[in-house]
């Protein structure tokens, strides 16, 4: 079982200031479904089987507190701690029944540069998993900048058995499924939160989920566009806590024969000044820019 590795991002875990309004915002407007509250945190999923997507944490700063990620079944598990114990990492538990709403087993750790994980597998699963226009499926991507970009892709790839599929000149995209990317690292002068992207079932839905948001008072800070590597469309807003969160859909499906292109590729796809391959989404907004590196890991 020594080619045990990651294959999803399960969740990501939120501090906020307010649990309630935040609360309110990611079931009424981002369309989440509240699904476990336990010592006031709450917990929503999306229309995937995921027992939950999203937990949100009551704290005095924003503050991300860790993410989620799948193995497929306890040997896994297993393997990857092993594999694990070979990097210097600060904190790195012991495998065990998680206590956590839908359970299953599994071990938290931090990275070399602070960020906190978990991984986990036999997590209760929801049956009724149908799409629906207006509701996330799952958690899609996360972003995260990387003071050290090789030593944290080193820990995804050699660690954790996620695959390079493509770099720019300032990210890296990492796969552990068909999805072109579940994670990315972007160069940045501290290990902070980029963004968390939500899956939307296609492009019509993320365009009726940015209306929504316009309409609740969140515009739209950068797209609607179709980025370059990976192919999925975007929307990008700024949550409660100004945390910035993504509608996206149509991420690119590869496999190991999906040929991984140089930064150079990708910085001459479009047209000089586009920012995505349709031409329309301009720059992020000033408040995005500066959102972008201000959630620390607590
Ligand atoms: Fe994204």
């Amino acid at each position: 079982m020594n080619d045990a590795r990651v294959t999803a991002v399960r969740s990501v875990e939120l501090g906020v200031r307010n649990v309630e309004s935040a609360s309110g915002f990611y079931s009424d407007t981002w369309n989440l479904d509240p699904v476990a509250e336990v010592d006031g945190a709450r917990y929503f999923r999306g229309t995937g089987p995921e027992h939950h997507i999203l937990a949100l944490h009551r704290r005095e700063k924003p503050a991300l507190i860790r993410v989620n990620l799948a193995a497929p079944d306890a040997e896994s598990v297993d393997v990857l701690r092993a594999r694990l114990s070979a990097f210097a990492l600060p904190e790195l538990g012991m495998p065990g029944e998680l206590s956590t709403p839908g359970g299953g087993y599994g071990f938290a750790f931090a990275d070399e540069e602070g960020r906190r994980f978990a991984v986990s597998s036999d997590v209760a699963a929801h049956a009724d998993a149908a799409d629906s226009r207006d509701r996330p499926r799952k958690i899609s991507h996360c972003v995260l900048n990387a003071p050290d970009m090789e030593r944290s892709v080193a820990l995804f790839t050699e660690g954790l058995g996620f695959t390079v599929s493509d770099r720019t000149g300032h990210l890296c995209f990492l796969r552990c499924n068909s999805d072109h990317h579940s994670i990315a690292l972007g160069t940045g002068d501290a290990p902070t939160l980029h963004h968390i992207a939500f899956e939307m079932a296609d492009l019509d839905s993320v365009m009726r989920g940015a209306g929504r948001m316009r309409d609740a008072g969140y515009p739209i800070e950068w797209g609607v566009g179709r980025h370059g590597p990976g192919a999925n469309v975007f929307s990008y807003f700024l949550g409660p806590d100004d945390y910035i969160i993504e509608y996206t859909a149509e991420v690119e499906q590869v496999d190991d024969s999906y040929p991984k292109r140089s930064a150079e590729y990708w910085a001459t796809l479009n047209p000089p000044g586009w920012t995505d391959r349709w031409g329309i989404a301009g720059p992020p907004s000033e408040r995005m820019k500066a959102a972008q590196s201000r959630i620390a890991f607590a």
